[in-house]
C-alpha cells in the first residue's frame, strides 16, 4: 500500500499512452491505470494492481473501458490573440483563387491587416476572442497553449498584447497553462514605411527591455522571410532577448530556405517552426544543437505553401519534433487539432504514434516545460480520455474531435456532450 493519503483521481482500464519513450513510441500500456494526488501523477501500472496498492474508497474513478488516455496536448505555437475586422476572411477568397500569401502581404494585407484590426479592438474583445479560441482547443485535449504577440507592431501595442495574453492566462487559470511569447519581429510596422532597421532599433532599445522588465514573456520569437526580416536582424534581436532572459524561437524557412534553421542552431533556440523549406544543413545543425522542429501542417495547407515540412526526415535525423495548430487569422484559422494530427502523418510522413508524441512531449520540449507532455510519476496530471483505442484512430478519423474528457492538474475541466465529440469505442 502507498503510505500517503488516498488518491484524488484514478483512471482505470485504459490504453495508457505515456509518450515518454522517445519520438516513435507512444508508450502504450494496455489495461493500464494511473493514480493522481495533489494534481500530480503518483503511479502508473497495470489496472490489476491498483486496488492492492491504493485505498480508492474516496477516489474519483474514471473507467476508460479500453479507451486511449494520453497526456494533455501541448500546443506550442499559436497566434490566437488578435483583432478581426473581416479583412482576413476576404483574403481567403483571394488565396483560394490563387493569389499567393506573400502577394497579399505585399499589398498591405496579411499580418498588416490583422495589425490594423488588433489596434482597433478593445481589450475586452481581444481577450474574449482569445479565450474562446483557447477553449475550443481545450475541448480537443489541449491543456497547455503558447500564445504570441506580433500583431501590435509598435512598442505600446506589442506590450499591450503581452499584457492581454496575461489576462487570457488569468481567465483560463486552472483549465489551461498559457505560455507567452514576444513575437518581436513579425512584419515591418506601417509607420516605418519599409524601414526595417528603424523597427529593429526600437525592438532592441525599447521593446525587449520593457517586455523583459515586466516579465511579460518567456520566449522571444522572430519571423525570418523575404517579406519579413533577414537572419542578421533576427540574430541581433534573439541574442539581445536571450541576454534579458527570453529564450529564442524562430519562424524559420517557411516560404523559402533563408538559413533560419541554421540561425536557430547558432543562437540555441528552443525551437524553429514551420520549416517547409529547411535545408539538409539546417536539419543537421538543429539535430546537433537540440533545436526542436515545430511542425505546423495546418498552416501549410491553409496558406497554400508547398511543400509540407519534411517531418519524416527531421525525425530520422534525430530532431525532436513538436506538432502545433498555429491558430492565427492568416495561415491557420482553424482550431482543429485532429486535422493537424492527420496532416502530420499524411503530408509530414510521421506515424500516428510520432504525431501524438510530437503533440505532447514534443510541444513540452519546445516550451521547455519539464512537467507536462508525458505521463509518469511526478508529472502534472494533465490527461485526455479519447473516444478511440489507438493513436492511429485519432489520425485516421480525420478532423473529428474525440476528446471525451480533459483533466488539468487532476481536475476534470471538460466533459464532452454526446454530440460534441466522437466516441468510437463501444461498451
Ligand atoms: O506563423 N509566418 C508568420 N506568422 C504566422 C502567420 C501570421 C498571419 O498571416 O497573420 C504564421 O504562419
Amino acid at each position: 500500500m502507498d503510505d500517503g493519503s488516498p488518491p484524488t483521481l484514478a483512471v482505470r482500464r485504459a490504453a495508457l499512452s505515456t509518450c515518454d519513450r522517445g519520438a516513435s513510441d507512444a508508450g502504450i500500456l494496455a489495461d493500464g491505470a494511473l493514480v493522481v494526488r495533489d494534481g500530480e501523477v503518483r503511479w502508473i501500472g497495470k489496472d490489476a494492481e491498483v486496488e492492492e496498492r491504493f485505498d480508492l474508497s474516496s477516489t474519483i474513478q474514471i473507467d476508460a473501458r479500453g479507451r486511449l488516455v494520453t497526456p494533455g496536448l501541448v500546443d506550442a505555437h499559436t497566434h490566437l490573440l488578435f483583432g478581426d475586422r473581416g479583412e482576413r476572411e476576404a483574403e481567403f477568397a483571394e488565396l483560394s483563387a490563387g493569389v499567393p500569401y506573400v502577394e497579399i502581404a505585399r499589398r498591405g494585407g496579411g499580418i498588416l491587416a490583422t495589425a490594423r484590426a488588433t489596434r482597433a479592438a478593445s481589450d475586452e474583445e481581444m481577450v474574449s476572442g482569445a479565450v474562446a479560441r483557447a477553449r475550443r482547443l481545450l475541448t480537443q485535449g489541449v491543456t497547455t497553449v503558447e500564445v504570441k504577440s506580433g500583431y501590435g507592431l509598435s512598442v505600446p501595442e506589442e506590450l499591450r498584447m503581452l499584457r492581454l495574453v496575461r489576462e487570457v492566462a488569468r481567465s483560463l487559470a486552472g483549465e489551461m497553462t498559457v505560455v507567452p511569447t514576444l513575437l518581436a519581429l513579425h512584419a515591418v510596422p506601417p509607420e516605418h514605411d519599409g524601414d526595417r532597421a528603424a523597427w529593429v532599433r526600437k525592438v532592441l532599445e525599447e521593446l525587449l527591455p520593457a517586455a523583459a522588465g515586466e516579465r511579460l514573456a518567456a520566449f522571444c520569437d522572430v519571423f525570418v522571410a523575404p517579406t519579413a526580416f533577414g537572419v542578421d536582424d533576427a540574430r541581433r534581436v534573439l541574442e539581445a532577448g536571450r541576454a534579458l532572459g527570453l529564450v529564442p524561437r524562430l519562424h524559420a524557412d517557411q516560404l523559402s530556405d533563408d538559413g533560419a534553421a541554421l540561425l536557430a542552431a547558432e543562437v540555441g533556440a528552443s525551437s524553429a517552426d514551420h520549416l517547409e523549406h529547411v535545408s539538409d544543413a539546417g536539419i543537421a545543425a538543429m539535430a546537433r544543437a537540440g533545436v526542436v522542429a515545430g511542425l505546423l501542417p495546418t498552416s501549410t495547407l491553409l496558406a497554400r505553401v508547398r511543400p509540407f515540412a519534411p517531418g519524416r526526415r527531421l525525425v530520422d535525423a534525430g530532431v525532436v519534433v513538436a506538432l502545433a495548430t498555429n491558430v492565427n487569422p492568416g495561415t491557420g484559422m482553424s482550431e482543429n487539432v485532429g486535422l493537424t494530427l492527420s496532416l502530420a502523418c499524411l503530408e509530414g510522413g510521421l506515424t500516428p504514434a510520432e504525431a501524438l508524441v510530437a503533440a505532447t512531449a514534443g510541444g513540452a520540449r519546445a516550451l521547455r516545460l519539464a512537467d507536462v507532455g508525458r505521463l509518469a510519476p511526478g508529472m502534472a496530471a494533465d490527461l485526455v480520455l479519447w473516444g478511440a483505442r489507438t493513436p492511429a484512430h485519432l489520425c485516421w478519423h480525420t478532423a473529428v474531435n474525440h476528446a471525451l474528457l480533459v483533466v488539468k492538474g487532476g481536475r476534470v475541466v471538460h466533459q464532452a456532450e454526446a454530440w460534441s465529440a466522437a466516441d468510437c469505442v463501444g461498451g
